[in-house]
């Protein structure tokens, strides 16, 4: 009986066919638990001798087991590792290293540039009120000039910002019409349009707003010139022309001097030898009234820019999708702009 344990300890190949062993021989219905089970029927002097040579076989072969099962064990483990062996001389696969947006990069030098000029960075709703997006700025309801910002409404009173203006009149409303403000506030915003190479649905403005006692439209005029030149070179030139937003009065529009105009033939400027880059005036009485200050003894000037535009103007850009398209080798050329 052991000699035939034994042997079939030995031809085991697996794990399993061991533990069927274990279970054949030294299970409780086995050979060997039945010969200790009828011990009783044994005479006397038998029973020392045949119980511990019982035990002694089943020893035997429970240690036989145990050492086939560990050899196994090591054989398995040997195979596993020759099959998983490394090739550590391969060369490494590269990692996608990402960037910040272009847009980002962008906002962020802009913000730097004002944070340097002492304004502070403020942000407001998305969602926002007809309140604030249109009548705190001097838009009534039916006011023509709603129809040039046509946007998304959720309800007759909520609608997506259809520019950052709106963050205007909730940071002069904080301040309870007495302190001074001077913040720029970057954000998204909304409008009806169909998306085309100058046009999108979405877009991000920078809003910029100074009031104070004694603000003039030469303070304006210096912030937008420094601004320019550190946004865009010292070289280049800017103007303010005549324009109109019913939040400021008088209002303008910025322009700057167009660096590859040759003339005629210029893509940037169609010849005209200047571009605009942002909308801007004095702080409507109305707006300053309606925010809690007193328009006798505060004045301000507000101005709002698109990053987008910059962006391009900066890059040569000819598309404005771009931005939003995630194109990685379009955002690639950036990550070191
Ligand atoms: N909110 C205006 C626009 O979206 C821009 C602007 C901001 C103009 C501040 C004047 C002052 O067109």
């Amino acid at each position: 009986l052991e000699h035939e344990a034994l042997l079939k300890v030995e031809q085991a190949e697996t794990v399993d066919e061991l533990k069927n062993i274990r279970v054949e021989y030294l299970g409780k219905k086995g050979p060997i638990t039945e010969v200790l089970r009828g011990m009783g029927k044994l005479p006397k002097e038998e029973r020392p001798v045949i119980g511990q040579l019982a035990n002694e076989v089943r020893e035997r072969i429970a240690d036989a087991i145990e050492e086939k099962q560990s050899r196994l064990e090591d054989e398995a483990l040997e195979e596993q590792l020759k099959n998983e062996d490394i090739d550590v001389t391969l060369p490494g696969r590269p990692v996608q290293v990402g960037g910040p947006h272009l847009l980002t990069s962008i906002i962020e030098e802009i913000e730097d540039l004002f944070i340097g000029m002492g304004f502070e960075i403020k942000e407001g709703p998305e969602v926002e009120t007809d309140y604030y997006n249109f009548e705190a700025l001097n838009l009534p309801k039916g006011h023509p000039a709603r129809d040039m910002q046509d946007t998304f409404y959720i309800t007759e009173e909520l609608l997506m910002r259809t520019h950052t203006s709106p963050v205007q009149a909730r940071t002069m409303n904080a301040k309870n019409g007495k302190e001074p403000v001077k913040m720029i506030c970057p954000g998204k915003v909304y409008r009806r349009d169909n998306d085309d190479a100058t046009h999108s649905h979405q877009f991000t403005q920078i809003e910029g707003l100074l009031v104070d006692e004694n603000v003039r439209m030469s303070d304006l005029k210096g912030v937008l010139q420094e601004f320019a030149a550190k946004m865009f070179g010292r070289e280049r030139r800017i103007r303010l022309r005549p324009s109109f937003f019913p939040f400021t009065e008088p209002s303008v529009e910025m322009d700057i001097s167009c660096k590859v105009c040759g003339g005629e033939g210029c893509s940037v400027c169609k010849g005209t030898g200047w571009i605009e880059i942002l909308g801007a005036g004095m702080v409507h009485p109305n707006v300053l009234e309606m925010a809690g200050y007193d328009s006798e003894k505060y004045s301000g000037f507000a101005f709002g820019m698109g990053p987008e535009r910059i962006a391009m103007l900066k890059h040569g850009i000819d598309d404005i999708r771009h931005f939003y398209t995630n194109d990685v080798r379009f955002l690639k050329q950036y990550h070191n702009a």
